[in-house]
């Protein structure tokens, strides 16, 4: 039996400068601010430049969360990249933002879980810390969207920036920090959201247009209704684990993939809107960075008092989703 918590000692978060508004979005496809807001709830999203590496983003977050957490670089035991969009497949992007940010002592590797990475990583990291392995750990969600999506598909460019939150992981009294988690994958329902890398399928090949093998595809209407349900589910499921009831909780950061689905979700669960963050009218959806960079945006605004219970959920490619209630320890 540990007689300490595992918690979060810092966030950080990087969205790059360049802006694309609704309006911007009117002059490239057919489509309109009154309809993006309509039915997304988005106003812009943020832009990596061609020529920046997106693990720059991560780099950027991860130096603020381990000042956030007052500690240095030296002091990372081990780094945990969520990314559905790497720079490259190898290195990968922990290492990039390892050499980046001169974490020397640290261990490296990225997970893929899609949107639902950041609660995937939160959890591997989590356990290490909880064994006794590792006192320090580096957790990014380093995600640039732009880079593969179809800029002539209304269906879908209109969804996604790019940015990078992190967080650093540690020991923490034991009535605070991580008290469940959930993760679930769904394979058999892969096919509604695909990225090709390094093969594509011929069925995949045809929903796409020639000579865009490597864009994101989805089929909207599955996965926001997949979305909704498991939203819903995951933040009741670690609820219940945690012995508590949905009144108990003071704040809910979900992924931020339309603001129907997060009002849907809400509604399931019977929460006020007042209970929910939402920064998707500033960032689209950037997969899994949506919710530490909400986290972060959250913890700099002083919304989070010590003691107060959180849950973080989110859903994606896969599919998979997850979700993870915590007592604020900051
Ligand atoms: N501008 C204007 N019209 C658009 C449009 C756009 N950007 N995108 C689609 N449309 C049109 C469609 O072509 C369709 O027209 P039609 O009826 O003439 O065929 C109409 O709007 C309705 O399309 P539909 O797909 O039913 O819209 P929707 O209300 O379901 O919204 C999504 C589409 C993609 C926004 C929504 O399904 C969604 O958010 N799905 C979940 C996606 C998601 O979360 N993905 C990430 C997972 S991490």
């Amino acid at each position: 039996m540990v007689d300490f918590g595992v918690g979060i000692l810092g966030t950080g978060k990087y969205l790059p400068d360049k802006i694309l508004t609704n309006g911007d979005l009117e002059k490239m496809v057919d489509t309109s601010d009154e309809w993006i807001v309509r039915r997304t709830g988005m106003k812009k999203r943020h832009l990596l430049d061609d020529n920046t590496p997106s693990y720059m983003m991560g780099a950027e977050a991860a130096r603020l969360a381990i000042e956030d957490a007052s500690l240095t670089p030296m002091d990372i035991d081990l780094i945990i990249v969520s990314t559905e969009t790497p720079d490259y497949l190898t290195p990968s992007m922990s290492c990039l933002i390892q050499k980046d940010i001169n974490a020397e002592n640290a261990a490296a590797f990225d997970v893929n879980a899609a949107c639902t990475g950041f609660v995937y990583a939160l959890t591997i990291a989590r356990q290490f810390i909880q064994t006794g392995y590792y006192n320090h750990i580096l957790i990014v969600a380093n995600e640039g969207l732009s880079r593969i999506v179809d800029w002539e598909s209304r269906n879908t460019c209109v969804l996604f920036g790019d940015a990078a939150g992190a967080v650093v992981l540690g020991k923490v009294d034991k009535e605070y920090g991580i008290r469940e988690s959930y993760l679930a994958s769904f394979g058999n329902l892969g096919h509604n959201l695909t990225i090709p890398c390094c093969y594509i399928s011929e069925e995949d090949r045809q929903k796409r247009g020639a000579g865009k093998e490597r864009v994101i595809w989805q089929d909207g209407s599955e996965v926001f209704t997949f979305a909704v349900r498991s939203m819903a589910e995951c933040v009741k499921t670690v609820v219940e684990k945690a012995n508590i009831t949905i009144e108990d909780v003071d704040l809910i950061i979900p992924h931020q993939a339309n603001l129907r689905i997060i009002n849907g979700a809400a509604k399931r669960l019977g929460v006020e809107d007042d209970k929910i963050s939402v920064i998707l009218q500033e960032t689209g959806n950037i997969s899994s960075a949506s919710v530490p960079v909400a986290l972060d945006m959250e913890n700099k605004k002083g919304r989070l008092k010590k003691g107060d219970t959180v849950v973080l959920v989110a859903f994606g490619g896969g599919l998979t989703c997850g979700s993870i209630l915590l007592t604020w320890g900051k």
